[in-house]
Formats: structure tokens, C-alpha cells, sequence
């Protein structure tokens, strides 16, 4: 969909932070994209790219076999603006000098002394702290620049050649613990690429719409449904472009959360009126997934269930020429677009097989961040509860339930969720843990009720901070929470005499159990 007019490159080195600095020039208003190091000066000439960031990186810059760039994208007359591994590579190629730093390794937050009078650091408060991780640094600058801050340990902490547009820093702006670092790249964005703040959810999806208007044209779309933020967007946006030749299908596996099903299918058939069948499933899931305690067979059991219904279902409703999926830019880069591909741990289980009869897939979120996709969600008017709904595995509750999965315990499990989520939103937690979930542990236990001995299940409360869901750290509840949390699950659940709270980050644990 070419939709974006300004637009700036992010090339990835096979830093750590690439997303996040495109997260950051999103933040910015500004559209840009990530690719691979690789991409030549013809085509970041050709793409019109306003300005161009390369990233950090692992290798070192006089490192014969480290990634390089194509030194002719410092004649193309487009600003360049290099961090950590970018800069020492501009230096590199520009004619500077990068060595190591034998013993002194600066991490962490460092002061910094800048220039205001420099493009980069305009309006820049002259002391502050950023973000720095480096081993190697630039020990001499090239030709045409000067030194534009200085760190206790790093003597060209940034450099700039304010003629042609070039700038390198050698600490990380797009992290959070760079104080002024949004505004370092906003001068960048704004003052030497001359881009404007034009990158709006509100326009994007207005443009999006017209542009699915166009594609789809009198076809027929289908889209399958899960309630979760991805498709729930693309099927609305789909919706409004198009309205009833959209057909989504909603498969209830009867493993979600309390409630939730009816949540989904009265937003989206009532508020929106759209057309959604919903497949009341869970009897079948049930039946396949009895006497099943293994992980990975229940996870693979309910993957397949997923896709044969959604395949009996389809092809109920005669033909239809394309196929939705709520694919998101993070998929797309870590499938290859940029440098740090990552391998997905999970398989989805809205995720379809393409070979499954259609002309083509339709992916209305592909350019989009996840946090992108909740604006334009909320610009659709998609009820917050299910725009900031915390992530939410595809198997459902199965995969929270050890062992078989029965009738009797997704009850149990989905009273004792439903009871954990309210008390977080009434202590205002549900915004800033990020996911929080109780599960059966499939321990029982020795308790003691009234004057009687019990013998029943214990449920653990598991609750995370994290911001890539990659790695997590137990998210400090206050005792009083997890006290009325634990109080109340025992007094209303009925067969569970013991909670716990899941007090292990990830790694080693995983955030779910199974
Ligand atoms: P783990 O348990 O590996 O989970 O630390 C990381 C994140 O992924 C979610 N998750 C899934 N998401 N389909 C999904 O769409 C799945 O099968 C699946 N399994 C785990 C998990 O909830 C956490 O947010």
C-alpha cells in the first residue's frame, strides 16, 4: 500500500535496538521502515528515503569481516545519522579511526557535556545523562566533522559534519535512559531531514480504508477472529472499507477466559454490525484434547482443531477470494526484513495455512507496531478493553491448566482469572503489568476449612513486566492485592484451598507454564 510519503531507513547492523529505534521515529510522527545493512545507495535512492539511521551492532568497524555498508550512500546528498556501530562505521569509511577500548568498557548511564550549538543537540540541555554499551570507540574523526559531545571515558561521544548532513553518536538515543534522546532525533527528523510530523494513525487509517476500497473491490474477504488486538483491527478496518463482504469466523474453543467469548461477539455484531459466525466448538476441542496432559500435543491437538473447523466452516460460505491476517510489522522484520531475525517460539493459533484456497492475503496492519495498531484501533472505536488486552496465547486456557484439560478445571480456572483481572484494574494494574494471569497447577494439597480437612488444587498467580515478552521480571504486586487476589478465589472458586504467587523471571521460566 504506498500510502506514506516521507518515510526514512533504518538499517539494521544486528543491533539489539533496531525496532525500538524505529518505534522512536514513529513516535516522532515520522513514517520509516528497517532493512538489512545491505540495501545499496540505488535503492535507498530509488525508495526516496528522507534520511537514513544505521544501527548499532555486535561486530567491530575495522573488523574486516563486520558488516559494511555501501559507502556510496555518503554521496547520495541524504543525512545520515549512525549509532554506536553506525557511527564508529561512518567514522571507519569516512577516513576516522575507531580502536578498542582496551579496559574501559563504558556501560550503562554516562554524563555527557554537548554542543548546543550543533544541529543534533539543539535546545539540548549541555549536561545530561544518556545510554551507552561499548567496547570499541572513535579515536579519530574523519575529514570535514568535529566533536559535538564527550563522555569522562569517550572523547568523541558524537561527531556531526554539519555540511553534509552526517552525525554519529556513540550512546543510544532511542533508549529510554537517554533523558534527551527523543529530542536528539526529533532535531534529526525534523532540522536535517526536513521531514514533517505528517505519520498520523488517524490519517493512516482514513488512507488504509480508501486503499482496501480500491484493492478489494466487489470481492469477498475472510478473516478469522480471535478477539485479540491484531484481528480485531485488520476485521474492523476491512469492515469499514467494505463492509458485509467481509465474513469473519470466530472459533470458540471454549478454552477462553471468562466471558470473553460473548464480549467479542457482542462488540463486533452489535456495536459494528458486523458479519461473524461464531462457532461454538469447545465439545470438539474437549473430546480431542481428553487424556492429553503432554505441552506440546495439546498445543499441536488444538493448532490442528483450529484450522479444520475454520477450514469446515469456510467452506460453508461458498467462494471467497481473500484472506485476512493481522500480521504486524514486528512479524515481517523478524521474518526478514532486517538483520536481527528472531525465530518465533510460538505457532499461533489463528495462524492459517496460505495454501487454504485463496487469490491472495490482505494484511491491513502490516506496516504497523503493536502500539500503532492499538491507535488505530481506538481511532476505529474499538472499546479499550479489548484495544489494551494483554497478550493472550492462542491455546487459551489449556496451556494454563497442567496436565488433561477438563470441563470441571477450566471453570475453576476461569472463576479464579476472572476474579485476579478484576482486582488488578480496581488497583489500577492493569495497565502497567504487562500480562497477569492465574494458572491450575495441577498440585493438590492438604488444607484445612471449618472444622474439616480438605485435599484440593492450588492455583498460582502469575504476573510480569516486561517489554518484548522475550525476557520478564515478576512484577512487584503490593501484598495487600494479592491478598484480597488470594481471599477471594478461595472464598468464591470452589476446590482450590491454596494460592501462590509466581515469583521467577524469565529466563529460566517462560512467562506461561506450558
Ligand atoms: P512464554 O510463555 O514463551 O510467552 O514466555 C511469551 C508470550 O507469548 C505468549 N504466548 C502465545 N501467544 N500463541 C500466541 O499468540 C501461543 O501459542 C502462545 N504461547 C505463549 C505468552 O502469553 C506471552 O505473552
Amino acid at each position: 500500500m504506498e500510502i506514506k510519503k516521507q518515510s526514512v531507513l533504518v538499517m539494521d547492523f544486528g543491533g539489539q535496538y533496531t525496532q525500538l529505534i524505529a518505534r522512536r521515529v514513529r513516535e516522532c510522527n515520522v513514517y520509516c521502515e528497517i532493512k538489512s545493512y545491505k540495501t545499496t545507495a540505488q535503492e535507498i535512492k530509488d525508495g526516496k528515503y528522507m534520511g537514513v539511521i544505521f544501527t548499532g551492532g555486535p561486530n567491530s568497524a575495522y573488523d574486516a569481516n563486520g558488516p559494511k555498508c555501501d559507502p556510496e550512500i555518503f554521496s547520495l546528498g541524504i543525512p545520515v545519522l549512525g549509532i554506536c556501530y553506525g557511527a564508529q562505521l561512518m567514522a571507519e569509511t569516512l577516513g576516522g579511526k575507531v580502536e578498542s577500548i582496551s579496559d574501559n568498557r563504558e556501560y550503562g548511564k554516562t554524563k555527557i557535556e554537548v554542543n548546543p550549538s550543533s544541529l543534533l543537540f539543539h535546545r539540548a540541555k549541555p549536561e545530561s545523562i544518556c545510554w551507552m554499551s561499548h567496547t570499541d570507540r572513535i579515536t579519530e574523526i574523519p575529514h570535514g566533522f568535529k566533536i559535538t559531545a564527550i563522555s569522562k571515558d569517550c572523547p568523541v561521544a558524537a561527531m556531526e559534519d554539519n555540511k553534509r548532513n552526517f552525525f554519529g553518536v556513540q550512546f543510544h538515543p532511542e533508549v529510554e535512559h537517554t533523558e534527551q534522546g527523543q529530542l536528539y532525533l526529533r532535531n534529526f527528523l525534523y532540522n536535517a531531514c526536513n521531514c514533517t510530523a505528517e505519520w498520523r494513525m488517524d490519517s493512516f487509517v482514513n488512507d488504509v480504508i480508501d486503499s482496501l476500497k480500491e484493492k478489494i473491490g466487489d470481492k469477498k474477504v475472510l478473516c478469522a477472529l480471535s478477539g485479540g488486538v491484531d484481528s480485531s483491527v485488520a476485521a474492523l478496518m476491512i469492515h469499514k472499507a467494505v463492509g458485509k463482504q467481509l465474513t469473519c469466523i470466530f472459533v470458540d474453543h471454549g478454552l477462553l477466559r471468562k466471558n470473553e467469548g460473548d464480549e467479542v461477539e457482542s462488540v463486533f455484531k452489535e456495536q459494528f454490525d458486523m458479519n461473524i459466525i461464531r462457532v461454538n466448538a469447545k465439545e470438539r476441542f474437549l473430546t480431542k484434547l481428553a487424556g492429553v496432559s503432554e505441552p506440546e500435543k495439546k498445543r499441536k491437538i488444538i493448532g490442528e482443531e483450529f484450522i479444520r473447523v475454520f477450514e469446515e466452516e469456510s467452506q460453508k460460505l461458498g467462494k471467497i477470494e481473500y484472506l485476512c491476517q493481522g500480521t504486524i510489522y514486528p512479524d515481517v522484520v523478524e521474518s526478514g526484513a532486517g538483520e536481527s531475525a528472531v525465530i518465533k517460539s510460538h505457532h499461533n493459533v489463528g495462524g492459517l495455512p496460505e495454501d487454504i484456497g485463496f487469490e491472495g492475503i490482505i494484511e491491513p496492519l502490516r506496516d504497523l507496531f503493536k502500539d500503532e495498531v492499538r491507535r488505530a484501533g481506538l481511532e476505529l472505536g474499538i472499546p479499550e478493553f479489548l484495544v489494551y488486552r494483554q497478550p493472550f496465547p492462542g491455546p487459551g486456557l489449556a496451556v494454563r491448566i497442567m496436565g488433561e484439560v477438563t470441563e470441571e478445571k477450566l471453570e475453576i480456572l476461569a472463576d479464579a482469572d476472572a476474579i485476579m483481572r478484576e482486582e488488578f484494574a480496581s488497583a489500577g494494574l492493569d495497565r502497567t503489568v504487562n500480562q497477569y494471569f492465574a494458572v491450575l497447577t495441577g498440585i493438590k494439597s492438604v488444607g484445612v476449612m471449618g472444622d474439616g480437612r480438605t485435599y484440593d488444587n492450588t492455583i498460582a498467580l502469575r504476573a510480569v513486566t516486561t517489554s518484548d515478552f522475550m525476557t520478564a521480571d515478576w512484577a512487584r504486586v503490593p501484598y495487600e492485592v494479592l491478598e484480597k487476589i488470594s481471599n477471594r478465589i478461595i472464598n468464591e472458586v470452589k476446590n482450590v484451598n491454596r494460592i501462590v504467587y509466581d515469583i521467577t523471571t524469565k529466563p529460566p521460566a517462560t512467562i506461561e507454564w506450558e
